[in-house]
């Protein structure tokens, strides 16, 4: 079978190889999925350059999530009610850009029929960490504003559309003027252009007395020491990535006076939580891609061989869309 595999350490154009590899047979509790697509998110780069949260291994294969279907599976009750079902395949270990991924039959989940495979690829990991920062940790109500970092994202829109759907409202941060009648059309109720005036003026402007009480933030850096800074006394930020490769510079002062800082990540997270809690979470995931509130836009299509123009699009910017690596 076909598989991308990590060469080195480094730049992804020149580090992710497609090779030729034994097709992998299913252990007990395992299945081996037929991989149909998989996205390339940041976090699948941010290995590849060893700036992950996950040290990355020479020789192993890459790829967190996509779609497929099960076509054999090891010994164990789970794995044979997975058998023939399409499913996302949420894959921890990474190996999902191949054309066959052997993973844990309980990190593949069956999905509704109606819903598209390029929607099904990208069914979890920005799905579930827009709805699991927002209702669960900061717990964003109906008329309450969240501030949007890097709101241009396929998570940024999300927001933006969940925003709507939930009745708060989105104060989002761009650094080209040109997504700001994209944003508008998704139901962005403001949209400003980073750097152009004091972000705290700004936001005291569009928010009013009350103050910011909510932001996430994936840029770190000036951009998201701006975020924190913009808050009011009892605001709290999450961060949630990494996109400037900068640090974050917080006045002390801030902190004393009450406001929070914390990180977000949806590995560690769901970790933690109950699995009926998660089934749950899987079938709102389902409703809200359905009702086009947690949809990926998608993005340029290409083939696993390749992989080396694909990762150039993925970090395009203005790409309009989730990059996609169709597999069979
Ligand atoms: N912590 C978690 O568990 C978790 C889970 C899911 C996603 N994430 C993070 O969420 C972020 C968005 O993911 P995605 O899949 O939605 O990404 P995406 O669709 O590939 O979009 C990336 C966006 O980031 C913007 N960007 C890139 N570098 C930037 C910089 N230095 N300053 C400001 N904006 C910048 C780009 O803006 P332009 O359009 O202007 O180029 C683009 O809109 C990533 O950082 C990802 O790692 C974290």
């Amino acid at each position: 079978m076909k598989s991308i595999v990590l060469s080195a350490v480094g730049e992804p154009s020149e580090v992710l190889k497609c090779i030729d590899k034994s097709i992998p047979e299913p252990g007990r509790g395992q299945v081996r999925v037929r991989m149909i697509a998989s996205p390339i998110n940041p976090s699948d780069l941010m290995l590849t350059r060893g700036r992950y949260m996950v040290k990355p291994e020479v020789g192993s294969s890459l790829g967190y999530e996509g779609v497929g279907v099960v076509e054999k599976v090891g010994p164990g009750l789970l794995g044979k009610y997975m058998a023939g079902k399409r499913v996302a395949v949420l894959n921890a270990a990474g190996g999902n850009w191949s054309e066959y991924a052997v993973l844990p039959a309980n990190r593949v989940v069956p999905v509704p029929s109606d819903l598209p495979d390029e929607q099904v690829a990208s069914f979890f990991v920005n799905p579930a960490t827009v709805l699991c920062m927002v209702r669960e940790v900061l717990g964003v109500r109906r008329g309450d504003w969240l501030l949007n970092n890097a709101a241009g994202s396929s998570l940024g829109k999300m927001i933006i559309k969940l925003g709507k759907r939930d009745g708060f409202k989105t104060l989002n941060i761009v650094r080209r003027e040109a997504l700001i009648p994209e944003l508008k059309a998704l139901g962005a109720d403001e949209v400003v252009v980073e750097g152009r005036e004091s972000l705290a003026e700004l936001v005291s402007g569009i928010v009013g007395k009350s103050g910011l009480k909510h932001a996430i933030d994936p840029v770190a850096g000036a951009s998201g020491s701006a975020v924190f800074e913009s808050l009011a006394s009892d605001g709290h930020m999450l961060v949630y990535g990494t996109l400037s490769s900068d640090p974050l510079t917080i006045s002390p002062r801030s902190l004393i006076s009450g406001k929070r800082i914390e990180g977000f990540y949806l590995g560690h997270y769901m970790q933690r939580r109950p699995m009926w809690k998660n089934l749950l979470l899987f079938k709102e995931i389902s409703r809200l891609i359905r009702a086009g509130v947690l949809d990926t836009p998608p993005g340029p299509r290409f083939t696993l061989d390749q992989i080396a123009q694909a990762v150039v699009a993925a970090e395009a910017s203005g790409k309009g869309g989730k990059v996609l690596l169709t597999i069979s």
